[in-house]
């Protein structure tokens, strides 16, 4: 089954979160997708949308998750035991802009799977080019280089998704090609394979999918779902997009 994610980011008070969620549970209740639909809110309202979704067929997913165990002396950490606590059964890691804004490296993004693996979360890493890369030719070597580095050995086998989002196409409008979605996920699949992981990993793909565009891209060989941060922020763009999902 293909799994649409929403990613929140660094959005949504309680009010409009309620607002959100109760939108897209009457739209669920409408008619229940053909795929597994994760919503990710900031970490100050997982207990809350964990609270509205309980029983709804939706799930719930963190943006992040510390690389310690815990529990201990880390202030400003959110454990993934604690995450699974609050009822999260996915986790959002190594995604590129806490790749660039808070310096995290492919070695930290591997033991913050691992963390998510052990509690039980099923970890969603991602990974994907900068334009500079891309123009260079060097998107697959990149990708490759981070696939490698992010997915602890320890992962094979386990449940597990990987996202590909190309960062010139995060909340820019522009789009990868449904040409160089197949090419990249055609890669990502031979690696992944190549590298013990298995057929059975979900290959998301994510940068400013819309309902405009939804249906193309999840129609492309080797994509297994989406990514959606600005077009998940409301019920009437999100929802189409599952609904592409078919
Ligand atoms: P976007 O973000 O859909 O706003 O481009 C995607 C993401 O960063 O996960």
């Amino acid at each position: 089954m293909k799994l649409v994610a929403g990613n929140w980011k660094m959005n949504g008070d309680r009010r409009g979160a309620q607002h959100l969620v109760e939108s897209l549970i009457a739209r669920r209740n409408a008619g229940a997708p053909a795929c597994t639909v994760a919503l990710c809110p900031p970490a100050q309202l997982l207990g809350l949308v964990g609270d509205l979704i309980a029983g709804q067929g939706l799930e719930l997913g963190a943006q992040d998750c510390s690389d310690e165990a815990g529990p201990g002396a880390f202030t400003g950490e959110i454990s993934a035991a604690m995450l699974a606590d609050l009822r999260c059964r996915f986790v959002i890691l190594g995604h590129s802009e806490r790749r660039q804004r808070h310096q995290e490296t492919d070695d930290l993004v591997a033991r913050k799977t691992e963390r998510a693996l052990a509690a039980g979360l099923t970890p969603i890493v991602c990974v994907g080019e900068s334009l500079a890369e891309r123009e260079a030719g060097k998107a697959q070597e990149v990708v490759g280089r981070q696939i490698q580095g992010s997915l602890p050995p320890s992962a094979k086998g386990k449940p597990l998704v990987v996202a590909y989002e190309p960062i010139w196409a995060i909340g820019t409008g522009k789009t990868a090609t449904p040409s160089d979605v197949e090419a990249m996920h055609g890669a990502l699949r031979k690696m992944l394979i190549g590298l013990g992981f298995g057929a059975n990993v979900r290959l998301l793909y994510g940068g400013s999918v819309k309902p405009a565009n939804a249906k193309e891209l999840m129609a492309v060989a080797n994509v297994d779902g989406a990514l959606v941060g600005g077009a998940s922020l409301k019920a009437e763009e999100f929802w189409p997009i599952v609904q592409a999902c078919a």
